[in-house]
C-alpha cells in the first residue's frame, strides 16, 4: 500500500451499500484455489437484495440486507456510516483490466484511414507506421503533458467501472523515453484513487534506428531497460510482444531471462497476428499470455495445467475489423484459465471500457455474460496476481466496487456502447461520480 493509499483508506468514513438488487460476488466456494477455469468461471456468488459493508477501504461484510441491517456494529454506528441505497443497481467488484498501453499522445487516425482503405495493420506497420508511428510523440513530449494524458485515461476508466489497471510502456523505445513513460504511470497513479500495475513493454517494436540491427536492441531493453526499471522499482512487469515483425521467441526467451535476473515477472503479447509454441515459456511461469488468436491444440492442452492466464483483448479484432476472434470457447472448454481486458492503445483498440470488451467477448467469442463478468474481475486480478486483495467482493479484500444502473448483470453487456456504471467506489471511497 502506498502513503497516499494508506492516507485515504484512513480518511474513508464506513461505507454501507444496501439494497441492492443484485450482488456479483464472485465468491465460489467449489472451485480450486486459483484462476477460475472451465465451469467455474461462471460461478458469480450471486446475492439478492444485498447489502456490503465497507471499513478502512477494505469490505468487512457481504450478505442480504436483512442480515445486515441486523447486525450490532452497524446498529450501534448507523450515524457515521455512509450509507448508500442501491434499489434498482447491481453491484460487482470493480474490473480489473489487465492489459492497457496508455503512455501515448495521439490517436492513430491515419493508420485508420488506411485500414478503411482496405490496408491490413501488418502492411500499415511494414511501411514505417502502425507502433512505430506513435514513438516520435512519446519521445518528444514532456512528462506532464503525458502523465496529464494517462490520468484522462485512468479516470475515464473509472467512469466505466475499472479500478484497478495494468499500465504498459511501449511507445518510447530508448531507455530514457521508456524509463520517462513508466515514471508517467507511476505519476498519474499517484493523483488515481485506483491501483496501477506497470508493465515494461521496451519490447514492443524495433525502433527506426535500430533496424537490421534488433539483436542490439534486445541488448539494450536486457542490460538497460530491464536493470533500471527494477531498480528504480518503475515495473512489476515485463511484456514482449512476440511476433513476425516485433520479437522473435528466441529474443523473447531472452528479455525474459533478464526479468528474472532482475526480479521482475513476465508475461506477452503472443498470437496477436501468427502461432509462436508456447511451452518454452512456461519455465519463467508468466503471468498471462494476451491476445492468443492464434494458439496450438497441445499448448492449450498444456494451459490447462498452469496458472498463466489467458488474456483476451476483442476489442483489438473489433476495432481492425477482422472477422475471426480468439476462439475463447475451446479455451475455456479445455480449462484454461480466460481473462478480458480492453487492450486500451492508439493503433488496435482505442477503447477504455471494460463493458465494451465484455459486449465483444459475448457477441463473437461467444462468452456467455457470467464468464465475461468473472473474466474482466477474478481472473484480470490473477492475470496481475493481485487476487488476494482484488476481483472478489468478500471480507477483507479491497473495497473497490461497480455500482450498474441496471436491473440483471446481464445488461452490462448488453447495452454495448452505453455507460450504465452509475458510482465506483474504490478502497471504500467514491471515486466516481467524483
Ligand atoms: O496489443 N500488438 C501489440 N501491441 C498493441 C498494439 C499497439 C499499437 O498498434 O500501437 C496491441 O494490439
Ligand atoms: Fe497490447
Amino acid at each position: 500500500m502506498t502513503p497516499s493509499e494508506k492516507s485515504r483508506r484512513e480518511a474513508s468514513p464506513p461505507l454501507f451499500l444496501g439494497n441492492i438488487d443484485q450482488l456479483l460476488s464472485l465468491q465460489t466456494s467449489s472451485a480450486k484455489p486459483g484462476p477460475r477455469r472451465g465451469p467455474y468461471l461462471k460461478e458469480l456468488g450471486i446475492i439478492q437484495n444485498a447489502a456490503v459493508l465497507c471499513l478502512g477501504g477494505k469490505i468487512v461484510s457481504v450478505g442480504t440486507t436483512k442480515d445486515a441491517l441486523r447486525d450490532p456494529w452497524l446498529k450501534r454506528n448507523r450515524k457515521r456510516v455512509t450509507e448508500i441505497d442501491c434499489g434498482g443497481k447491481v453491484v460487482l467488484p470493480g474490473f480489473v483490466d489487465s492489459h492497457t498501453h496508455p503512455v501515448f499522445v495521439s490517436p492513430r487516425l491515419v493508420d485508420f484511414e488506411k485500414r478503411i482503405e482496405g490496408a491490413s495493420y501488418q502492411e500499415i506497420a511494414a511501411a514505417g507506421g502502425g507502433i512505430r508511428s506513435s514513438v516520435e510523440g512519446v519521445r518528444a513530449a514532456g512528462k506532464l503533458i503525458l502523465a496529464e494524458k494517462v490520468l484522462a485515461a485512468l479516470r475515464d476508466m473509472a467512469t466505466h467501472g475499472t479500478t484497478t489497471v495494468e499500465a504498459k510502456s511501449g511507445y518510447g523505445l530508448t531507455v530514457e523515453s521508456e524509463l520517462k513513460s513508466l515514471e508517467v504511470v507511476s505519476d498519474a497513479a499517484k493523483q488515481w484513487p485506483g491501483t496501477v500495475i506497470s508493465t515494461l513493454l521496451g519490447a514492443h517494436v524495433v525502433p527506426k534506428e535500430f533496424q537490421g540491427r534488433s539483436q542490439k536492441y534486445v541488448e539494450s531493453v536486457c542490460k538497460e531497460m530491464i536493470p533500471q526499471a527494477a531498480k528504480r522499482k518503475l515495473a512489476q512487469f515485463v511484456d514482449v510482444f512476440c511476433e513476425k515483425g516485433a520479437f522473435t521467441a528466441a529474443e523473447t526467451e531472452q528479455i525474459f531471462e533478464a526479468a528474472k535476473r532482475h526480479g521482475l515477472s513476465v508475461r506477452a503479447h503472443m498470437g496477436q497476428l501468427s502461432e509462436t509454441r508456447l511451452q518454452p515459456f512456461l519455465r519463467f511461469n508468466p503471468a498471462s499470455f494476451d491476445h492468443m488468436d492464434h494458439v496450438n491444440e497441445d499448448d492449450i492442452a498444456e494451459l490447462a495445467k498452469h496458472d498463466t492466464v489467458t488474456t483476451l483483448v476483442p476489442g483489438a479484432n473489433y476495432f481492425l475489423g477482422l472477422k475471426e476472434y480468439p476462439n475463447a470457447r475451446k479455451l475455456i472448454d479445455a480449462g484454461v484459465p480466460v481473462a478480458l481486458a480492453t487492450d486500451y492503445n492508439p493503433g488496435t483498440s482505442p477503447t477504455l471500457s471494460m463493458p465494451m470488451a465484455m459486449s465483444l467477448a459475448c457477441t463473437h467469442m461467444k462468452m456467455t455474460p457470467p464468464e465475461a463478468i468473472a473474466a474482466s474481475t477474478i481472473n484480470g486480478a490473477w492475470a496481475l496476481r493481485v487476487a488476494d486483495r482484488k476481483g472478489s467482493i468478500e471480507p477483507g479484500k479491497d473495497a473497490d466496487l461497480a455500482v450498474f444502473a441496471v436491473d440483471d448483470y446481464r445488461e452490462i453487456p448488453y447495452w454495448f456502447g452505453a455507460n450504465l456504471c452509475s458510482m465506483t467506489v474504490v478502497s471504500g471511497s467514491l471515486a466516481h461520480p467524483r
